[in-house]
């Protein structure tokens, strides 16, 4: 751009000491070039931003294909996800073609433009030299000065397509580094004064679809309570409003008699050891995987693969805990991917510890030999646990019902039986008993 630029000056300056008419005529064409190079930069500008997102739902695509790719070959979905994303190719091609071709114009127009300028020279220049007016020597320089101008405007022109181009990619990178978080850390960085847990009327939507409604209880500190209550009454999302991985529409989640809000993140979130429904596990040796960063001693790692029975896999392996996990974990079963959660959690030994389904893909067997496990590490520690197996709800020192958002009951399993009500219509519904 500086050189064109600078070159476009120096020759129409040049141009113009020879003779400012001249210069005039040639150029007398260029300001119809104004509104035609608005419109396409308007144009490609607009198309590139459509590009861009559907470009992004290609990546998401591609994305999805490739980590369920055992659910799409299972399902025969070659055809079907091929032609989805074919889809989607198709029309990100169409999207590049069209800009091309609009981006084109541009230099196109310049060269019409510039060409009926010459024309304007040559007839006015023209005469004036057959008439004696002007020398030979005089049209010739301004002639080359003209024709030499002609390639940096051009260029020029052509620079217009690929600033749109850019501005309009620039656009979305500044959306997501401008994206605000929108859970915000607090700024309290002493550690709660108490374990005690407690949920007042909280209320939670996702897109208007209300998940928590009105849901209050306490969890005392020291003891273990259960939640109970059908798939996606919200149980899980109980846990994320402690951890907050979200935070309630209305209503105050309290750790310690404080909002979890006002804790650091850093903070609140080392309050807990969690088992969630799904362990994440990195593509990282087994050790790594249970560290997650943290420095621990040999004796306490070996202590909590132990409890965890993740000693029962491992040991058996030829590079033991230093092997591989796979991306993903891919390389282990469900079931021991759930006992390097355990034992994840074991290691971590933080004040509260949250089990979601954390024995529900262990047999029988191992079910209960982690359930002892995790009954030693809760002892005396404040324990939410979310289970369907009715061994481990009954133990607890208190069940909190949970239907649609809301609680219906709470005491021990012993009261609620004695009530019969919702816990007691679920146990006989979901245990048979
Ligand atoms: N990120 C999310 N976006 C939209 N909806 C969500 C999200 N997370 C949870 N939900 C919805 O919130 C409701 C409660 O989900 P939650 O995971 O808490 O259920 P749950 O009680 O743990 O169920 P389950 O026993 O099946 O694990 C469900 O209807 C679910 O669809
Ligand atoms: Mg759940």
């Amino acid at each position: 751009m500086g050189r064109d630029i600078v070159s476009l000056v120096a020759l129409f300056a040049v141009a113009l000491a020879i003779d400012p008419m001249w210069t005039l005529t040639a150029l007398v064409g260029v300001p119809l070039l104004v509104t035609p190079m608005m419109l396409v930069q308007r144009y490609i500008r607009r198309k590139m931003r459509q590009n861009r997102q559907i470009a992004s739902l290609r990546t998401t695509r591609i994305d999805e294909v490739i980590h369920g790719i055992n659910a799409v070959k299972l399902n025969r979905m070659e055809d079907y996800q091929s032609e989805r994303f074919g889809r989607i190719v198709d029309l990100i091609r169409k999207g590049q073609i069209k800009m091309a071709a609009m981006g084109a114009v541009i230099p196109a127009l310049v060269d019409i433009i510039t060409g009926l300028g010459f024309v304007g020279v040559l007839a006015l220049g023209g005469t004036e030299v057959t008439e004696g007016t002007r020398s030979i020597g005089d049209f010739m320089s301004f002639f080359t000065a003209i024709a030499l101008a002609f390639q940096p405007l051009r260029r020029l022109g052509g620079l217009a397509g690929t600033w749109q181009t850019a501005a309009a990619s620039l656009e979305r990178i500044y959306e997501i580094l401008d994206m605000r978080p929108a859970i915000v850390s607090g700024a309290r960085i002493e550690p709660p004064a108490s374990t005690e847990i407690e949920l007042r009327d909280v209320r939670l939507a996702y897109d208007g679809h209300p998940v928590l409604q009105g849901l209050s209880f306490t969890a005392e500190a020291g003891k273990t309570t259960a939640l109970v209550g059908p798939s996606g009454a919200g149980k899980s999302t109980v846990f994320n409003l402690l951890t907050r991985m979200v935070d309630p529409a209305s209503g105050q989640v309290l750790l310690g008699g404080l909002p979890v809000s006002d804790y650091a993140l850093p903070v609140l979130r080392d309050q807990f050891s969690t088992v969630s429904q799904d362990a994440a596990l990195f593509d990282e040796t087994l050790r790594e995987n249970i560290l997650l960063g943290q420095v621990a001693e040999e004796a306490a790692v070996r202590r909590a693969i132990s409890a965890a029975h993740v000693v029962d896999f491992v040991d058996v392996l030829p590079q033991g805990l230093d092997t591989p996990a796979g991306p993903r974990g891919s390389a282990l079963s469900g079931g021991q991917r759930q006992r390097i959660a355990i034992a994840r959690a074991i290691l971590r030994d933080a004040p509260i510890l949250l089990l979601d389904e954390a024995t529900s893909a262990l047999d029988a067997a191992s079910e209960r030999l982690v359930q002892q496990a995790l009954d030693t590490l809760s002892a005396g520690r404040t324990t939410l646990v979310i289970a369907h197996r009715l061994s481990t709800i009954r133990q607890a020192d208190k069940i909190v019902v949970i239907e649609a958002g809301r609680v219906v009951e709470e005491g021990t399993h012993d009261q609620l039986m004695e009530k019969g009500g919702a816990y007691a219509a679920l146990v006989r519904l979901q245990f048979g008993k």
